[in-house]
């Protein structure tokens, strides 16, 4: 039943009695539609970075690295050892991730790279990601969501201009509730009021200054002390992120012994509905341009609310015309409009070209059918798009190609 092997995202995994990737899931993997530019969650991942970038601008380049092509297959290491999640924790579950062997996994979160970045050198950076879970199936659960992991590292001299400030103690002391054992608590206090400011600032940079929200107490196996930011939406609560001070075994465990860190973990996808409106999570997944297009702005910035578009299917056709001298664009689409009226969803020109020898300029446009309350078929399309050809032909003078 189960191959003795599975390919995904170009290489080939041996399966075993863990495996339960099915083939829907791993088609995911290589999307990248979070990279996808204009797509509304490439939108929300550039609005985050663009707001980090102005609140820890560097000295010659942005403070913050942007890693966003890791690939979402990660070992059990990487997404819950390295990061302290203990070895009895529900969601190491088969039940609760995706395993693509005993050995490997499709990240449950982006945490899965703290480690190795830190590693890697890097103290201030943002990682962004789909992410896999297995969850219930409704308007705002899916199996494949996104994520942007935030991690930043602070010297003691970093959180105030006095050279007797400790953030490490050595020896460590017994852990409260509100900090590690190995950090002191006035660097414990900094960190928290520049992670909280830093995620406060980024929800009204979103949402608008007069966003309501609240911190929750929480608990992470990688965090403490940890905390969840709620914003309230349609009169409920909706948790958006979770954050803490990093658990210092993680920096010691990358060698790093003389610096105290934050870590934050955003849900895109959360952030995106409320933001735009939009109803359904599977919407993300579209590739109906009539999703598509209502996020095409040139200002990441711009406000969006989407707009439900239909659910029948959309038919597309075509046309490619040499033009005359004086030809208006508009009136093109005019007589789009008169012959296809309401089937008419969106016309756009996806070619031009000017012929290098003659000089003639030729246009190419799709026409996208949809009709509102029915299946449009086929042949009505077709019927229609013809007749557009025609009436082109007849009150523009174009010539068909
Ligand atoms: N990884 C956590 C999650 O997916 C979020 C998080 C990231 C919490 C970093 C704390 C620090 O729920």
């Amino acid at each position: 039943k189960i191959p003795e092997s599975i390919q995904i995202g170009g290489h080939t995994y041996r399966t075993d009695s863990w495996t339960n990737v099915t083939p829907r899931i791993s088609s995911f993997v290589g999307k990248n539609i979070y990279l996808r530019k204009n797509h509304p969650l490439w939108l929300i991942k550039e609005r985050i970075i663009a707001y980090f970038n102005w609140r820890y601008p560097g000295r010659y380049s942005p403070a913050f690295t942007v890693v966003d092509n890791l690939s979402p297959v990660v070992t059990t290491e990487q997404n819950f050892d390295s990061i302290l999640v203990p070895a009895d924790h529900v969601s190491r579950s088969k039940s609760d991730s995706y395993y693509v062997n005993k050995s490997h996994l499709l990240r449950a979160h982006t945490s899965a790279h703290q480690s190795d970045l830190l590693r890697s050198g890097f103290r201030e950076f943002l990682v962004v990601g789909d992410v896999y879970r297995r969850d219930e199936i409704n308007a705002t659960h899916y199996p494949v969501f996104h994520q942007m992991e935030g991690v930043r590292l602070r010297y003691a001299h970093e959180l105030r201009d006095d050279p007797d400030f400790k953030a490490i103690k050595s020896p460590a002391e017994v852990r409260s509730p509100g900090c590690q054992e190995s950090h002191t608590e006035e660097a414990a206090a900094v960190m928290e009021k520049d992670l909280k400011g830093c995620l406060e600032g980024l929800v009204k940079s979103l949402f608008g200054q007069k966003v309501e929200l609240r911190w929750n107490e929480s608990f992470f196996p990688f965090t403490h002390p940890s905390w969840e930011m709620e914003v309230k939406y349609n009169n409920e609560w909706l948790e958006l992120l979770g954050c803490g001070i990093m658990e210092q075994k993680i920096l010691n465990n990358a060698g790093i012994h003389d610096q105290i860190g934050w870590a934050c973990g955003i849900g895109l996808e959360r952030i995106a509905m409320r933001l735009y409106e939009i109803p359904d999570i599977r919407l993300f997944w579209s590739e109906d341009s009539g999703f598509l297009s209502q996020f095409e702005v040139d200002n990441i910035r711009k406000l969006i609310k989407y707009k439900a578009v239909s659910q029948f299917p959309q038919c597309t056709n075509d046309v490619s015309f040499w033009i005359p001298e004086h030809f208006e664009k508009n009136d093109f689409y005019e007589l789009v409009r008169d012959c296809g009226g309401e089937l008419v969803e969106q016309v756009k020109i996806i070619d031009e070209f000017t012929h290098p020898k003659s000089g003639r300029k030729s246009l190419c446009y799709r026409i996208i059918y949809r009709h509102m309350e029915k299946t449009l078929t086929k042949d009505k399309a077709n019927s229609i798009h013809k007749n557009i050809e025609k009436i082109a032909v007849d009150k523009l003078g174009v010539q068909i190609r």
